[in-house]
């Protein structure tokens, strides 16, 4: 529709119309028939608003959109098409890994290739707005939402929600792409204790240097939505606050899309306490510029009176609907309100070989190897194994959030090995239940689904471990399949004991009295704290919830057809009570290893060193890659040049393989304190077994950039360290000096 016909359409819409336009509501409103079901009395929402909502929640699925979409347009007097969003966070159909793995890639091509591929996915089922990616800066292991973010570094996770941003997207095509909503905006990452939904409170230059920045990349890529957080940032919850949501989104960063509200965000802005009831909530936040209100009746029913009563100007509404209706334009649902739903092309796409086989790729990337004692990974074809665990034939590895998938898609660990393994040298066991206690589960203990509550009698636990141990004994090696419960992360997900489940862990003690050697596979959201298993185990695959590949993933690499090169993203506490700890911390006046104090008087702990046990960047390969000859073009570089580094890369071990080259950098004096080393960029390069290759990296001034003293986002004169290597703390060193 031009432009013109738009802004007409939206001068013929009745106040109440417009107000309709603003509101979405969710699945159970709406049954296939048309007509209302669900709590909407309760919820004080009447049927007039279920017949007229905007956009709808989380209804996907080609034939149900259609006959919905078709029912509300025979009703709606200016046949404006409803707007179906949903929850598409990493897959819809086939599930890829979670973006905690996904990050673990360092690969954002292939990961905004396969957000296309989950993008088509999602389109063919109608969806026409996906609520990701999620963007949130992650420093806390106890936050069971780490799941759903690529990771802690502000940096890398910019890259990885311009490459989601613009995979989702495209081209805007009608058969494959859909519309993204950024999340959730801002800081919602940085909640106090990792308590879910818990007060955040961090200075406004931390705030801009560290969590913005990924936000901004995703709105410099396109993305046409926002969703705002549940926290509070300075005292105010983000869904009222004009400061984020104007001065900066909108203003700053010049973002003239949908503003959406996290789940009856609105409606929480009463027991934050910072509005009185509904009415005041609606308010705040439509004054705040936040368009669409999910899920409460604060719009609904509050911003018509609110402007009878001169409360609110009109205006705000206009510009709000404005900004749906251009969307909605945008995504050609007034020519075709049906867009890309297909029931055909759903038979033909979903979970077809081709993504199957993208997601069994970027699973195997994800995949994170730990430990590897004495080579006893890969395992040669020649061994016995013995699989073990309550992972070992779980479909779980979709992980909580992925609300459209379908384990019965899922390709287990078991059977991934089994299709490469004859009977003679494969045995498994489930050796023991997920957990022991199932009663954090509350009220979705009652939920079928696999894995989510199959817990043994006392005597099956009993028999299951003693069979566990002689299958261990009649084996060359041991592979145990080890996690969180499923429901222990995501939202919702916050723990203060992060280590395996306590039952796991009394497996892995009696397998170790196979005296077998044990490959310890992880299935999880989160980073644990592994310090206690890990010199009881010979190696450690981090698999993350891998996803509906995640099976076939692992096998490739426990046998040796693929060689690991993830790396983490999130730093592995090695106690919690070290948490936050994360690789870009500042300086303090006490450092450990410079400090002129005695040893008391630093900063440290007394019972636990200050590194984590596993640091950002790490991951090890099959090969061993050696670092040497790290050159910089010049000692010093100015405004106008830029500065050349290089360093040799060798593959010294006997498996081509891939490295990722990470470099970083100090800021050694500035106007304000500047982290020990931050991220700035790197490569992955591929090398045969001894291979060597040069890499370079160019740093100019941009790089160098930081929000100074007077809060501007500048460059400072002065000495630089550089660093070079394999991960944040295994790394060649050098410096240079900026000048003006
Ligand atoms: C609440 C979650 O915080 C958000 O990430 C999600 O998109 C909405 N619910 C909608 O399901």
């Amino acid at each position: 529709m031009e432009e013109k016909q738009l802004k007409e359409l939206l001068n013929g819409l009745t106040l109440k119309e417009k107000i309709f336009q603003l509101v979405q509501l969710s699945g159970e409103f709406f049954n296939v028939g048309g007509m209302a079901v669900g709590p909407q009395e309760k919820l004080g929402i009447s049927q007039e608003v279920v017949d007229n909502a905007g956009s709808i929640l989380n209804v996907v699925g080609a034939e149900k959109v259609r006959t919905i979409q078709e029912n509300y347009l025979i009703k709606s007097s200016h046949k404006i098409p409803l707007l179906f969003m949903a929850d598409i966070v990493y897959g819809y159909r086939t599930i890829y890994p979670i973006p905690l793995g996904l990050g673990c890639t360092w690969n954002p091509a292939l990961i905004k290739k396969s957000y296309e591929k989950i993008a088509e996915e999602a389109c063919v089922a109608g969806a026409h707005v996906t609520f990701a990616p999620m963007v949130d800066l992650v420093r806390d292991a106890r936050w069971g939402r780490c799941l759903e973010s690529t990771g802690e570094d502000t940096y890398l996770n910019s890259l990885y929600a311009k490459a989601m941003v613009e995979g989702f997207q495209g081209d805007f095509s009608k058969e494959k792409s859909i519309a993204s909503c950024v999340k959730h905006f801002a800081g919602y990452g940085a909640a106090e204790a990792g308590r879910d939904y818990n007060t955040v409170d961090m200075s406004e230059r931390r705030f801009r240097q560290d969590h913005l920045p990924p936000y901004k990349a995703a709105v410099e890529a396109g993305c046409e939505m926002v969703m705002t957080s549940f926290n509070i940032i300075d005292g105010i919850p983000a869904t009222a606050n004009s400061w984020l949501m104007k001065d900066i989104l909108r203003k700053e960063w010049g973002f003239d899309g949908i503003v959406i509200t996290d789940y009856a965000a609105i409606q929480e802005l009463i027991a934050h306490g910072v509005a009185a009831d509904d009415r005041e909530a609606a308010k705040l936040s439509i004054e705040a510029t936040v368009d669409i209100d999910m899920k409460t009746p604060c719009y609904s029913n509050q911003l018509e009176p609110l402007i009878r009563d001169g409360q609110i100007d009109e205006e705000l509404i206009d510009d709000a609907v404005w900004r749906v209706l251009k969307l909605k334009n945008k995504l050609g649902l007034f020519e075709d309100p049906f867009r890309g739903a297909s029931k055909e092309l759903e038979n033909k796409i979903l979970c077809c070989e081709e993504i199957r086989s993208q997601a069994r790729e970027v699973a195997s990337k994800a995949t994170v190897l730990l430990k590897n004692n004495n080579k006893i990974l890969p395992i040669s074809s020649n061994k016995k194994v013995a699989l073990i665990g309550p992972y070992a034939d779980s479909k779980d590895l979709i992980g909580l959030w992925a609300v459209h998938g379908k384990t019965e898609d899922v390709v287990t660990l078991k059977t991934g090995l089994e299709e490469k393994l004859d009977e003679n040298h494969f045995v498994y066991t489930r050796g023991c239940d997920t957990l022991n206690d199932y009663s954090f589960l509350g009220e979705f203990g009652n939920i079928p689904r696999s894995g989510m509550k199959n817990q043994m009698t006392e005597e099956e636990a009993k028999v299951e471990l003693e069979r566990a141990l002689a299958i261990a004994k009649e084996s060359d090696v041991v592979i145990l399949a080890l996690g969180e419960h499923m429901m222990q992360s995501g939202e919702g997900g916050s723990r203060t004991d992060i280590t395996l489940p306590k039952n796991q862990l009394e497996l892995l003690e009696k397998i170790k009295e196979s005296n077998k050697p044990i490959v310890l596979v992880l299935f999880n959201g989160r980073p644990l704290v592994l310090t206690d298993v890990e010199p009881k185990v010979d190696a450690i695959l981090e698999g993350w919830f891998s996803g509906t590949e995640g099976g076939r993933a692992l096998a490739d690499i426990l046998l040796g057809e693929v060689n690991p090169s993830g790396k983490l993203t999130m730093s592995f506490p090695y106690a919690v009570g070290q948490i936050p700890v994360y690789y870009n911390e500042f300086s303090t006046g006490r450092p450990v290893k410079t400090s002129n104090h005695s040893q008391r008087f630093m900063s440290k702990f007394l019972d636990c060193p200050n590194e984590p046990l596993y640091p950002f960047g790490y991951g090890l390969s099959y090969s061993t890659y050696e670092y040497s000859n790290l050159k910089l073009d010049k000692d010093v570089f100015n405004t106008d040049q830029v500065l050349t580094v290089s360093v040799d890369v060798c593959n010294t071990g006997e498996m081509a393989g891939e490295e990722t080259v990470q470099l970083y950098l100090r800021d050694v004096v500035g106007s304000v304190v500047r982290p020990v080393k931050e991220l700035k960029d790197f490569k992955k390069v591929m090398l045969m077994p001894g291979e060597t290759k040069t890499i370079t990296f160019t740093i100019d001034k941009e790089k160098l950039k930081f929000v100074t003293k007077d809060m501007t986002y500048d460059v400072e004169p002065g000495k630089f360290q550089l660093f070079v290597g394999k991960n944040s703390n295994d790394v060649l060193e050098s410096e240079f000096i900026y000048s003006n």
